[in-house]
């Protein structure tokens, strides 16, 4: 089977958009592929964290992915930091990759904007160590939203120069970008997508939140104020009714057109309404499953502890051949 690597920062709460975007096609593809599912805290870390909601968040992730459907028998689910390969490739490969190429990353200008006192070498190098993150398990696909395009472009070209300078060493990974919601937009500023990590809590739907905030959110959204107002999906001109319309073809499997049919004539209030039943309505059984999850916390830690021992055991093997091809004495 093709593998497949992905991963969620614990940055957060995880949002509509990580869903969207990521965990339901994580869910779709452990019957075809071979999965392996982190949760990224090495990468959190390079925006300031405050240690006891890292921890904290990093739980709410691991059992989030379970109740999302990730299936621990199937697929490999790991906290990155238990699996020390992530950092040791991620050293070897910022040898192998350009400081030009990284001052490139558009999510390191944007980052380095909004966290101006704190731009630091990690969020700098953020790539590399997504790049290590896949390439350690010779990864084929890699499922990402439109945001992370840019990064699994870098991986593939330092794992096509890395094997050109030492022969065959990685897979080459393919990205695997859903059609549909593939980039959900942040309610209050359609323009940029959503975040967990967002000062504005308006702007973003976290998976656990509770319905009724749920309602207020997209209740609150912004539109536009088109006279008459039309439920059309135009990016450019309209893009929080076209976010809106994106999210509830996400959420329901409709596609746009027959959506902009059925609300034509309706007022934006109706779209919004219904946008906050359906992702209620998705959310439902997501929480439910969470809340028993995450008061068992010695089941979480025998799913993490089997998750990263088997992730090792991989990562162990490309590291051993990545050691021997630039030269270091093997132990
Ligand atoms: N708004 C989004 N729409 C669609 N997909 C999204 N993803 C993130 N935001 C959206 C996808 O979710 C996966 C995990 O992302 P991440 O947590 O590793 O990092 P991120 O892309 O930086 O996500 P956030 O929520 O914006 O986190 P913060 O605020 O911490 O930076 C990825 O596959 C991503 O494409």
């Amino acid at each position: 089977k093709p593998i497949v690597l992905s991963g969620a920062q614990p940055s957060g709460q995880l949002t509509i958009g990580n869903y969207l975007g990521a965990l339901r096609q994580w869910d779709n593809m452990q019957d075809d592929y071979d999965c392996l599912y982190c949760i990224v805290d090495l990468h959190a870390i390079t925006v300031r964290q405050e240690p006891a909601a890292l921890r904290s968040a990093s739980l709410d992730s691991l059992a989030l992915y379970l109740a999302c459907g990730i299936d621990p028998k199937r697929s490999a689910v790991f906290m990155q930091s238990h699996v020390p390969e992530h950092s040791q490739l991620a050293w070897v490969l910022n040898c192998y990759t350009q400081f030009g190429e990284l001052s490139r990353m558009t999510q390191f200008k944007d980052k380095s904007e909004r966290h101006n006192n704190n731009v630091n070498a990690g969020l700098f190098t953020y790539p590399v160590l997504m790049a290590a993150d896949i390439l350690l398990y010779q990864a084929n696909q890699i499922p990402v939203g439109h945001d992370q395009k840019q990064h699994l472009e870098l991986a593939r070209d330092v794992a096509t120069r890395f094997n050109a300078t030492h022969g065959d060493t990685f897979v080459v990974p393919e990205p695997f970008i859903p059609t549909v919601a593939a980039r959900v937009m942040s309610l209050q500023d359609p323009t940029k997508k959503m975040s967990k990590s967002d000062e504005n809590p308006w702007n973003f739907v976290g998976l656990l939140e509770d319905p009724k905030m749920i309602s207020k959110k997209f209740k609150k959204a912004m539109t536009d104020s088109e006279d008459p107002p039309r439920v059309h999906f135009d990016l450019e001109n309209k893009p929080g009714v076209a976010n809106l319309l994106s999210i509830l073809s996400g959420v329901t499997g409709k596609p746009i057109a027959a959506l902009e049919a059925e609300y034509e004539g309706k007022m934006y209030g109706h779209l919004k309404g219904d946008v906050a039943d359906a992702v209620i309505a998705l959310l439902e059984p997501v929480q439910r499953t969470f809340s028993e999850l995450r008061a068992d916390l010695p089941s979480l830690q025998s799913v993490m502890r089997e998750g990263a021992q088997k992730a090792r055991q991989r990562a162990a093997a490309t590291l051993a051949k990545v050691n021997d091809a630039v030269g270091f004495v093997l132990p």
